[in-house]
């Protein structure tokens, strides 16, 4: 458990816990008036974007369906683009790329417009419309936020896929959101490979009836790509033809601006539907209020766009806030691992946001690496995607941030659109407790309660709620209702659950303690245990098969799988080897299981459930605790064998 007895830390000057307050007044109250008059608060904070038409009423709350600015009429893309080449930032960089040799390329905000003004011409002319799905499996390259911008500037839903996740991924976001168009490219390069994504689409498409067209980027120039005639397009090609002006379109502030998929505890991925206008308000505030942006900010998120980090925090706040974002192709730590560092030295980067896993990960290789470069520039920094251990946060806040920079451990949920649970650093300076992300946000009501929804006590275990609407929250799933309702609002009675386990100790600061549901959190990745296992049972060699998550060191957690065979099986490693790749090829890297373990029986219920609570309790070493719904007994034993090797 996280150690209460910590230091708070305050911007460099370590405080004993207990000893005098920051008092939280400017922070608290306006917390206050956003929950005790949610209409007239986010009414006036809405005013930080462009409306072509003002909402008629600020929230209609019909749980759990919530609609913010209803009839309000703006776009997306005029907000992170249009509106900033009218001033003073029109040659200010937007963006900011680099890759692993140390290419670089900039966008300024008009050279952003112009681009994005043609692309979506380009989409016009392959007839797509308002409301249509397209979908975007590139790597990190500037024509993803491209291809992001201009499905927004025509209204058009985009559904960026991880470049990471491989063809029956992609098909099955593909197929489930009904794209019409695809945007990908021939390779991305990763470690000083060429990975060809070519190959993975052409294999996705063979499965996806509703893809029109498909729009190729092409980078390795010294290799033609084969196109299909009448389907497939080359970017460049495209747009040589292309208008330099689109007129935004602009759509109701509930007209949906993307679908981004997410694991679950079923086999199928969520597929999670944001706003515009709401969504666009609460990604900027909470990235204003966060870390409290000004012009001189070059501000770099190192998540993919794949993921809603990425399509937070890397593209729609800071663009809307006219913020230089750096984007950043490639692993941080390849060539060599100072690579991070020195990207932060090259471009002044004045506020990075990166996840525990980077961080544990960098904090190996030694603080060398880091010392040797200048990251003077540095202001804050910002931490996501799994609670952060008080190890990891104590080296980032001395050896990288120096003591001077504030870390916002920031939690949130793809479904949340943006931070939830934030130290609001931009209103003014708090106290921080290394592993708490704090308290919840402006407008966030959160509680921690039982399974019957009872609020408890400080420092008492639960499950993490939110009691009201936010601006940010998910519109709802695609094509999903019933999941909607089932997978948020059915946990605990009129509430939001999003399933993780969390404490709020007796300063109200809320520590959050990992899923409390069946998925897994690997490298800040959600792997929905039961899409893994699923993937797996459509292996040949494979009967039935189990799915936990094992602690590590860098990954925070990584999948085991236990797996009862179809057959003797002769090779055991082989067999192992081959069920590995197939579920890297199936799902991507990141759901590969690290171990696999063949057993003759699974521990379960009587009522037939994997007990994967007792299988992780026997990886772990630990005592089984209650074992009385158990069927059959001798599972155990068999598994305790094969684990002898390994505990
Ligand atoms: C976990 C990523 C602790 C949590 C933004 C959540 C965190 C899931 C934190 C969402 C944090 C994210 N501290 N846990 N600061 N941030 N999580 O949808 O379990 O990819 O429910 O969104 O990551 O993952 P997702």
């Amino acid at each position: 458990m996280i150690n209460h007895d910590r230091l708070l830390t305050k911007f460099g000057v370590s405080m004993k816990f207990g000893d005098k307050y920051i008092p939280l007044e400017k922070f608290n109250k306006m917390r206050e008036e956003s929950l005790k008059n949610p209409e007239k608060f986010w009414g006036e904070q809405a005013k930080c974007l462009d409306w072509d038409k003002t909402w008629d009423k600020v929230l209609e709350w019909n749980p759990p369906y919530a609609r913010w600015f209803v009839n309000g009429k703006l776009n997306a893309s005029y907000n992170c683009v249009d509106r900033h080449i009218k001033g003073s930032r029109r040659n200010k960089a937007a963006i900011i790329w680099e890759n692993e040799n140390g290419d670089c390329r900039t966008l300024t905000y008009y050279e952003l417009y112009r681009e994005v003004n043609k692309f979506a011409n380009v989409l016009q002319n392959l007839g797509v419309d308002k409301g249509d799905r397209v979908a975007i499996y590139l790597p990190m390259i500037p024509e993803a936020v491209i291809a992001m911008l201009a499905c927004a500037r025509i209204g058009a839903i985009h559904t960026v896929v991880f470049s990471g996740f491989s063809s029956d991924a992609l098909a099955e976001r593909i197929n489930d959101a009904g794209a019409e168009v695809l945007i990908t490219a021939d390779i991305l390069y990763r470690r000083g490979k060429k990975i060809n994504l070519k190959n993975i689409v052409d294999k996705s498409l063979l499965d996806c009836p509703s893809i029109n067209y498909v729009v190729y980027v092409h980078r390795d120039k010294d290799n033609d790509i084969k196109l299909k005639e009448g389907r497939d397009y080359l970017w460049d090609e495209l747009m040589k033809g292309a208008k330099k002006y689109v007129k935004p379109v602009s759509v109701e502030s509930n007209h949906p601006l993307f679908i981004l998929y997410t694991s679950g505890t079923t086999g199928k991925p969520k597929g999670v539907v944001h706003s515009t206008g709401g969504y666009l308000v609460y990604v900027t505030k909470t990235m204003e209020w966060t870390w409290g942006i000004n012009d001189m900010d070059v501000f770099w998120c190192t998540a993919d766009i794949g993921w809603i980090t990425g399509h937070s925090y890397v593209v729609y706040a800071p663009l809307s806030l006219g913020t230089t974002t750096v984007i950043y192709e490639g692993a941080i730590d390849y060539p060599n691992p100072g690579r991070i560092w020195e990207i932060i030295e090259n471009h002044g980067v004045t506020i990075l946001y990166t996840a525990p896993t980077a961080i544990r990960m960098l904090m190996k290789y030694g603080e060398e690496w880091v010392k040797s470069h200048d990251l003077s520039t540095l202001r804050m920094l910002g931490s996501v995607g799994e609670p952060i251990n008080p190890k990891a946060w104590e080296w980032y806040y001395e050896v990288v941030g120096q003591k001077r920079c504030p870390i916002a451990d920031c939690y949130w949920q793809t479904e949340t659109g943006g931070h939830i649970i934030y130290p609001p650093l931009g209103i003014q300076n708090i106290p921080l407790k290394p592993g708490s992300a704090t308290f919840p946000g402006i407008g966030i009501d959160a509680d921690v309660v039982d399974e019957n929804g009872n609020s408890l006590p400080p420092n008492k275990k639960g499950l993490l709620v939110i009691k009201n609407p936010w601006p940010g929250m998910l519109l709802g799933l695609w094509k999903n209702d019933v999941r909607y309702r089932k997978a948020y609002w059915e946990r605990i009675k009129n509430c939001y659950c999003p399933s993780d386990y969390a404490i709020k100790d007796e300063d109200g600061y809320f520590w959050i303690l990992g899923r409390a549901d069946e998925v897994l959190n690997v490298a800040g990745h959600r792997i929905g245990t039961a899409e893994l296992e699923h993937v797996l049972v459509s292996h040949p060699l494979v009967a039935e098969a189990a799915v936990i998550g094992k602690p590590d060191e860098i990954k925070g957690e990584v999948p085991v799988a236990f797996v009862i065979p179809r057959k003797e099986i002769d090779d055991k490693k082989e067999a192992k080897e081959q069920i590995i790749k197939y579920v890297r090829d199936t799902l991507g890297p990141v759901a590969a299981p690290t171990m696999i373990f063949f057993v003759n029986k699974l521990p379960k219920t009587r009522s037939g459930k994997i007990m994967r609570r007792v299988l992780k309790k026997l990886i772990l070493g630990e005592d089984l605790g209650d074992l009385s719904t158990i069927e059959d007994n001798t599972s155990i034993e068999e598994i305790k064998n094969e684990l002898s090797d390994f505990v």
